[in-house]
């Protein structure tokens, strides 16, 4: 044998010499969720380890997240149920969450970047993230509201809003009112091809967003976001969100959808950032609760293989734990 391949494998120097793939703490976008109140941080109940948090303590969440070495934060909001409506007049209040949370964590670390959920979802009274109408989610009306949301972020101080909603042409409404607006320097991180994933149930408890069980409105978000049967599709959503102006874009969910990931990496020229949900991250903490898995190791496998498939920002609620482990 002229070729033993098993020669670059024998050692840790070695191996670690020809590793392609490397995390650190740069590849990550941490996501949060703000409540109101004081001194609460509440843990999520199917997402153990992961809390909500008022703003007073995300004022220091947001601290330690720095202090770890982690510079970009994804922010959620819940909601209060007696703000929800079907119009997303709330997601406009100049002095809703969002818009405070934004200022608590520029407040707390001004070099941190601030992303900004855009979506309706948190604030519908359906659990849509758009406006209902006659059993359908209306695409032209929910995108204008989207845009003066994500003009109420980047007045509070967003670096980036981060569109959820997969309505059609919402990223050509956003940038052209922050435009309009002069908001030349807020990006969007578009979420670009987002699939009907059942693997947001956590988050949805986390928000307490999931849509509503009544007549005549839809049960899902199959009408919007993409049929995780397909892939050709997800390439011709991620090329148009590039036209209309998106600055990075996403693929969601993360591990199931690395077939995804590569395509979109391969053809386009802008950042791909993958956000590894709720779900894959309750699956692996309930499996090593049980002891069946080990934690720390399967984490480390999925998020490389998150990274391998061709993601440069990942969005993950590993993301404090990885940072601690490779530290
Ligand atoms: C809101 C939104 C969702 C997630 C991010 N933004 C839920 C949904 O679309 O129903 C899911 C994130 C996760 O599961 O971690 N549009």
């Amino acid at each position: 044998m002229l070729r033993r391949n098993r020669r670059l494998r024998s050692s840790a120097a070695i191996r670690s010499l020809v590793r392609e793939t490397i995390i650190s703490p740069d590849d990550f976008l941490v996501p949060i969720f703000v409540v109101e109140g004081k001194g609460v941080k509440e843990e999520i109940a199917s997402m153990p380890g992961y809390y909500r948090y008022s703003l007073d303590l995300l004022a220091s969440e947001a601290k330690e997240i720095w202090s770890l070495g982690l510079k970009s934060v994804l922010l959620f909001v819940k909601v209060p149920e007696h703000l929800k409506d079907n119009s997303g007049k709330e997601a406009l209040n100049p002095n809703g969450l969002m818009q405070r949370a934004i200022k608590t964590v520029k407040d707390a670390v001004p070099e941190m970047l601030v992303m900004t959920d855009v979506a309706l979802d948190p604030y519908s009274k359906y659990g849509h993230d758009g406006i209902v109408s006659e059993g359908k989610i209306i695409n032209d009306d929910s995108s204008a509201i989207l845009a003066e949301m994500s003009l109420t972020h980047a007045i509070a101080g967003a670096d980036f809003v981060a569109p959820s909603d997969m309505m059609d042409g919402r990223i050509f409404e956003i940038r052209t009112l922050l435009e309009d607006e002069g908001f030349h320097d807020t990006g969007i991180m578009s979420y670009s091809a987002k699939y009907a994933s059942a693997f947001y149930g956590p988050f949805r408890d986390a928000l307490d967003s999931a849509p509503v069980d009544l007549k005549d409105i839809p049960k899902d978000k199959q009408s919007y976001q993409m049929d995780f049967a397909n892939r050709d599709e997800a390439i011709r959503e991620t090329l148009m969100d590039i036209e209309e102006g998106a600055d990075i874009v996403m693929v969601k969910p993360g591990l199931c959808y690395l077939d995804i990931v590569r395509d979109i990496r391969n053809v386009v020229d802008v950042p791909v950032a993958v956000y590894q949900v709720s779900g894959e991250y309750a699956m692996l903490k309930a499996a090593a609760e049980k002891g069946w898995l080990n934690h720390d190791a399967v984490m480390m496998e999925q998020i490389t293989a998150i990274k391998r498939a061709g993601a440069h920002i990942i969005a993950s609620y590993f993301a404090k734990d990885v940072v601690k482990l490779i530290s």
